[in-house]
């Protein structure tokens, strides 16, 4: 495979970075992750909106400009014959030399990586047919979950309770409510209505969510955005999760709960189809 780092496109075993990288020794990153299907970047532009807020709120200069980004995407998609996948990127405060809490000094160089991840059939997911069973954990994250770091140690945990509990995902809950998925965000649908949590320092700011949302309101669909709790989620007709990696995938199970009889509703599965159709 090949990478980008810092400018360069290497072989994966040549790309090294300093121990003394920020990011390595302090989460201090940000980072994106877009899909591709057929070869094509699905809400790019909404992606590198993403990004350069994240590095904004964290005091960091954009390394690149959206044209760099862009070639840069187009150029690993091309060299590592990506049809379906992922297109990772990242970018940390760089390598001050030494380890220090403070920031470094104005001119150290940001550290910017990109991979590639062959996914072939990434659209069309066991998952999504079956739809997925989760359990809930209570969200002991950061509170600036809007910004998109690179600290995820803990949705990592979240994620192998979820497996040693026999499920595939865990849904956050902090005081009651619902905020979202390990690495997706959440909604119910009871009634007709597609029930999510709005938008705030606690939750990414999904660009599937927004593109999804969007979708919605033009079929005419109910949208509500407010906080939802577990019980009104086991309580649910349907519900689903949004990501970059799984578009609009169905949930069938909340902590034991079946939804809709345990299998994929009819608006989660509408709006994937929508979505995949829109995006690709
Ligand atoms: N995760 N919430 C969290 C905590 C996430 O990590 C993600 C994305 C999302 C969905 O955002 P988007 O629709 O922009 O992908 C919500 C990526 C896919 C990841 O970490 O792999």
């Amino acid at each position: 495979r090949t990478v980008y780092l810092n400018g360069n496109y290497l072989p994966e075993t040549e790309a090294r970075v300093s121990i003394f990288d920020r990011g390595f020794l302090m989460a201090d990153g940000v980072y994106e992750v877009v899909s591709v299907l057929d070869g094509k970047l699905l809400d790019f532009d909404g992606h590198m909106a993403r990004l350069k807020r994240s590095l904004n709120e964290l005091s960091m200069k954009n390394p690149l400009s959206d044209e760099e980004y862009l070639d840069a995407h187009r150029r690993l998609v091309r060299d590592n014959d990506i049809t379906d996948g992922l297109l990772y990127l990242q970018v940390t405060r760089g390598n001050p030399g030494d380890r220090d809490f403070a920031f470094p000094p104005e001119d150290t160089q940001p550290t910017v990586v990109m991979f590639t991840q062959s996914k072939p059939g990434l659209a069309d997911n066991a998952g999504a047919a079956k739809g997925i069973r989760v359990v809930t954990v209570e969200d002991q994250r950061w509170r600036r979950r809007d910004i998109k770091t690179v600290q995820l140690l803990f949705p990592s945990l979240a994620k192998m309770e979820a497996k040693a509990r026999g499920v595939d995902d865990a849904w956050l809950v902090e005081d009651g409510f619902v905020t979202e998925g390990t690495s997706n965000n959440v909604y119910i649908i009871k009634d007709g209505k597609i029930i999510t949590r709005e938008l705030s320092s606690d939750i990414l700011h999904g660009i599937t969510r927004a593109a999804v949302l969007r979708y919605a309101r033009e079929a005419q669909m109910a949208v509500e955005e407010r906080s939802f709790t577990v019980a009104e989620a086991q309580a649910a007709d349907e519900a689903f999760y949004t990501s970059a990696s799984g578009f609009v995938t169905p949930v069938v199970e909340v902590d034991g709960a079946r939804l809709g009889g345990g299998t994929p509703g009819p608006i989660a599965t509408r709006l994937r189809e929508i979505y995949l159709e829109e995006a690709r």
